[in-house]
C-alpha cells in the first residue's frame, strides 16, 4: 500500500515526500516529534501532545512550526486519506535545512522541517501482546541526562530494544543510579496491594501522555498513586507491573529479568486500568 505522507505543507505518495541531505533531523538528530494513537479513525488525547510538543520545541529554542489547528488538520487528513481506523500518526520538526553541516544553530527564522506519516495498525487496541503481557529485561540507561524532550535521537532506545529481542524478551528497562527510569518507549510502573508506584516527573524520563490520563483513571477508581524511584527488586517482587505509551496504551508487565511478576500473567489492576484507559479515550478522542 502506497501511502500518502504529509511534508512542508504537502501531501505526497511516500515514494515522492523527500528531506534535504542537510537537514537538522538527519546531520544532528535536532528534532523534536509526537506519536498520536488513532483509535475508531479519531486521534486519541491529540491536545496532550500537541502542549507536549510546544514544551519540547520551546527547550530546545524552535519556534511553533504551524498553528494547533494546522496540526490537527493534517492530522485528520492524513487518517483520512490512509483511511486509518486503528493506528498511530507520527510528527516530527526538526530545526530544517540550513544548507550545510555547521554546529551553531542557523538563524531562528529558517523554515523548520515538518514531516508526518500514519501507520496502520488494525488491532492496536486488541494486540495479542496485552492478553500474554511483556517480558522485559533491565539494562543501564545510557542516554542523555534530558529524557524530558521527546527528541529524534532514539539510538540507545533502539539498542535496548534489540538487547531485549536478543534475551528472547519483548523490551527493555532503563536502570539508573538502581532505579528504574522507564522502558525504552514507554513509561513504567509497579503494583503493590491498591498502591501504584511510578517515577515521579523529572528531566530523568519522558512525560507521558498515557501516563498523566492512567494515573487520572487510577485515582478516580480509588487506587493510591505513589510517585517514586523503583529498583528491579522491587518489581520482581510486586503484585504486578506495567508499562504506557501511545503505541502500547496499558501493557502488563510479566517477567522482569527472568523472574516472574506476581503469577507470571497479566494482572487484575493492569487489565482493569487499560480497559478504562480504552474506554474513557475513545469517548474524549477527536
Ligand atoms: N514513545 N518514555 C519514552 C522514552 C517514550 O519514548 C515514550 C513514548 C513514553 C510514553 O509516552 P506517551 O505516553 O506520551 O506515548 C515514555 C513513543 C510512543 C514512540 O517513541 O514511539
Amino acid at each position: 500500500m502506497t501511502r500518502t505522507v504529509y511534508v512542508n505543507g504537502h501531501y505526497l505518495p511516500e515514494h515522492e515526500a523527500t528531506v534535504s541531505i542537510f537537514d537538522r533531523g538527519f546531520l544532528m538528530a535536532d528534532g523534536v516529534y509526537e506519536v498520536t494513537s488513532v483509535l475508531d479513525g479519531k486521534l486519541i488525547d491529540f491536545d496532550g501532545h500537541i502542549k507536549r510538543l510546544h514544551r519540547s520545541l520551546g527547550e530546545l529554542d524552535m519556534a511553533a512550526p504551524c498553528s494547533d489547528e494546522d496540526l490537527i488538520t493534517m492530522h485528520r487528513e492524513l487518517v483520512a486519506l490512509n483511511n486509518i481506523d486503528q493506528g498511530m500518526i507520527y510528527l516530527q520538526v526538526t530545526r530544517g535545512n540550513p544548507g550545510d553541516r555547521s554546529f551553531v544553530f542557523p538563524p531562528a527564522d529558517l523554515p523548520p522541517t515538518i514531516v508526518a506519516f500514519t501507520q496502520d495498525i488494525p488491532n492496536l487496541a486488541d494486540a495479542p501482546a496485552a492478553k500474554t503481557g511483556f517480558k522485559v529485561i533491565s539494562i543501564p540507561d545510557l542516554r542523555w541526562d534530558r529524557r524530558d524532550i521527546k527528541t529524534v535521537q532514539l539510538l540507545y532506545p533502539s539498542m535496548g530494544k534489540m538487547m531485549a529481542k536478543k534475551a528472547g524478551v519483548d523490551d527493555s528497562w532503563f536502570v539508573e543510579d538502581g532505579a528504574v527510569t522507564e522502558g525504552t518507549s514507554n513509561n513504567a510502573y509497579i503494583v503493590k496491594g491498591n498502591r501504584i508506584i511510578t517515577r515521579q516527573l523529572s528531566t530523568d524520563i519522558l512525560h507521558g501522555i498515557t501516563r498523566v490520563a492512567v494515573l487520572r483513571f487510577a485515582a478516580e477508581a480509588q487506587f493510591e498513586v505513589e510517585e517514586r524511584p523503583f529498583t528491579i527488586e522491587e518489581a520482581q517482587g510486586a503484585d504486578e507491573a506495567f508499562s504506557t505509551a501511545a503505541s502500547i496504551f496499558v501493557m502488563p508487565v510479566v517477567e522482569i529479568d527472568g523472574k516472574p511478576v506476581g503469577t507470571g500473567k497479566p494482572g487484575p489492576v493492569a487489565t482493569r486500568l487499560r480497559e478504562l484507559y480504552l474506554d474513557e479515550m475513545r469517548k474524549a478522542a477527536v
